[in-house]
C-alpha cells in the first residue's frame, strides 16, 4: 500500500518535477499521477510540457492558464498593500504559490485524488507556502514532497530520470535556480551564493544593464482606480497587457533589479537576485497616489499593515484570517486612491514626476508660499505652544532652567 492512490503533481517540466512522476509511482507506490502545469507567464511551451509529463508516466497531463488570475487576485491586493518583504522584495515568486496550490486542490477534487505533490526541496520558502496553502484549502488532502526526502544529488536525479525515459536537459541547464512569472524573475544559487561577488550580467533576463539603457528617459502615466492599475498613457488595458507593456518598458530602462540578502522563513539567510520591472514601478506609483489622496493618519498607520502584509505573503499565510483582516483594512483605504501618476524611467530609476486625482487632498491654497495663501499663520503660534509643552516641562526638570513655561507674562 503506497502513500496515496491518486496524486495531482504541480508540474513545471523541469528535471526535478519530471523525476517526481516515476518516483511517486515506483518508490512510493502511487497508482496514478496527474500532472498540472500552470501558465503564469513564464514563457514556456506548455504543449511540449504536457507531452513530456505523459512520456514520464503521467496518467493525465493538464494545463491551466492563470496569468490573469495571478495579477487580479494576488498581485493587485499586494500592490494596494504596497507589500514588500524586508522593504525590497515585491514577492513575485511568493504570490504565485498560493495560486498554484489553489489550482492543485481544485484539480485534486475534480479527479478524485487523495493527495497533491510538489517538487520543492526542504530548504526553501516555497515548500512552506504550498503545504500551508493546501492545508488551508483542504486539510484532508495529503501533501507529498518527494524531492524533500529523496536525497539525490543533481547527477543522481538525472540518472534516475534516464532510467524512466526522462531526457537529460537539452541545453546545459542554468547554473542558477530560476523562478519566472509575469510578476518577476528570481535567481539564486551557483556563484550568487558568494554574497560578496557582483552578479555576472548573464544572471539577468528581464532588465538591461545601465550601460545599455537608452540615454533619453521614458515617461509613462499610470492610471489607478481604487488602488488598482487600469491603464497606461491614457489607454485602458487588460491586467495582462498592462504588466507586459510595463515590464518591457521598465526593463528596457534597467528598472526593477534587486540584489539582496534575505531572511528565509526556514531560518537561512540567502542571496537573491530579483527582476520585477512592472511591479516595482506600480508599487512606487501607487504609494505616490496614496500620498496625495489619503490622510496623514491613515498613511502612517498603513505602514505597519504593509510590513505585516509583506511578511505574511512571504511566510505562506495567504489563506489566513490575518490576510482577510488586513485586506479589509487595505480595501477601506483604497476608495479614493484613484487618479494618474506620471513616472520617469531612466538609468535604472523610476521617479514620480507628477500626480493628480479627483480625490486629491493636496490644497495649493494651504501649501502656497505665494499670494492667495489661506493658512492662518497666527494659529501656528498657539499650536506650537501646546505641542511643545511636554518638551518645555521636560527641559526644566532635566536641564534646570527654572519654571519658565514660555507663556507670555510668566
Ligand atoms: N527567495 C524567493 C522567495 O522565497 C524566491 C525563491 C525562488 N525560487 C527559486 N527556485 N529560485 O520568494
Amino acid at each position: 500500500m503506497g502513500r496515496a492512490k491518486k496524486v495531482v503533481l504541480a508540474y513545471s517540466g523541469g528535471v526535478d518535477t519530471s523525476v517526481c512522476i516515476p518516483y511517486l509511482k515506483h518508490e512510493w507506490g502511487v497508482e496514478s499521477v496527474v500532472t498540472l502545469a500552470v501558465d503564469l507567464g513564464q514563457g514556456v511551451e506548455l504543449e511540449a510540457i504536457q507531452a513530456k509529463a505523459l512520456r514520464a508516466g503521467a496518467e493525465q497531463s493538464l494545463v491551466r492558464d492563470a496569468i490573469q488570475t495571478l495579477i487580479t487576485d494576488y498581485a493587485f491586493p499586494a500592490i494596494q498593500a504596497n507589500a514588500l518583504y524586508e522593504q525590497r522584495y515585491p514577492l513575485s515568486t511568493a504570490l504565485a504559490r498560493p495560486l498554484i496550490a489553489k489550482l492543485l486542490v481544485e484539480v485534486a477534487e475534480e479527479v478524485g485524488a487523495d493527495a497533491v505533490a510538489h517538487g520543492c526541496t526542504g530548504k526553501g520558502n516555497d515548500q512552506v507556502r504550498f503545504d500551508l496553502a493546501i492545508a488551508a484549502l483542504n486539510p484532508k488532502l495529503n501533501v507529498l514532497a518527494p524531492a524533500r526526502e529523496w536525497g539525490m544529488s543533481r547527477e543522481e536525479t538525472i540518472a534516475y530520470g534516464e532510467r524512466y525515459g526522462i531526457p537529460m536537459p537539452v541545453q546545459k541547464s542554468s547554473p542558477y535556480s530560476i523562478d519566472l512569472n509575469i510578476l518577476g524573475r528570481s535567481a539564486e544559487a551557483g556563484i550568487l551564493e558568494d554574497a560578496d561577488r557582483e552578479p555576472p550580467e548573464e544572471v539577468y533576463a528581464l532588465t538591461r544593464p545601465i550601460s545599455q539603457t537608452p540615454d533619453e528617459p521614458a515617461y509613462v502615466e499610470i492610471e489607478f482606480e481604487q488602488g488598482i492599475p487600469v491603464g497606461l498613457d491614457g489607454q485602458r488595458l487588460s491586467p495582462r497587457s498592462l504588466f507586459q507593456q510595463l515590464n518591457s518598458l521598465a526593463g528596457l530602462h534597467g528598472v526593477g533589479r534587486i540584489d539582496m540578502i534575505e531572511n528565509r522563513l526556514v531560518g537561512i539567510k540567502s542571496r537573491e537576485i530579483y527582476e520585477c520591472p512592472a511591479l516595482t514601478v506600480l508599487i512606487q506609483a501607487h504609494r505616490e497616489l496614496e500620498s496625495l489622496t489619503l490622510t496623514r493618519d491613515v498613511i502612517h498607520y498603513k505602514y505597519g499593515i504593509e510590513t505585516t502584509y509583506g511578511q505574511l505573503v512571504y511566510n505562506g499565510l495567504w489563506y489566513s484570517p490575518l490576510r482577510e483582516a488586513l485586506d479589509a483594512f487595505v480595501q477601506a483605504t483604497q476608495k479614493s486612491v484613484t487618479g494618474e501618476v506620471r513616472m520617469r524611467l531612466h538609468k535604472g530609476q523610476a521617479v514620480c514626476v507628477g500626480r493628480r486625482s479627483p480625490y486629491s487632498l493636496y490644497n495649493p491654497e494651504l501649501a502656497t508660499y505665494g499670494a492667495g495663501d489661506q493658512f492662518d499663520h497666527k494659529a501656528a503660534e498657539g499650536f506650537i505652544y501646546v505641542w511643545g509643552l511636554p518638551t518645555r516641562v521636560w527641559s526644566q526638570m532635566h536641564r534646570g532652567h527654572g519654571s519658565h513655561l514660555g507663556l507670555s507674562g510668566d
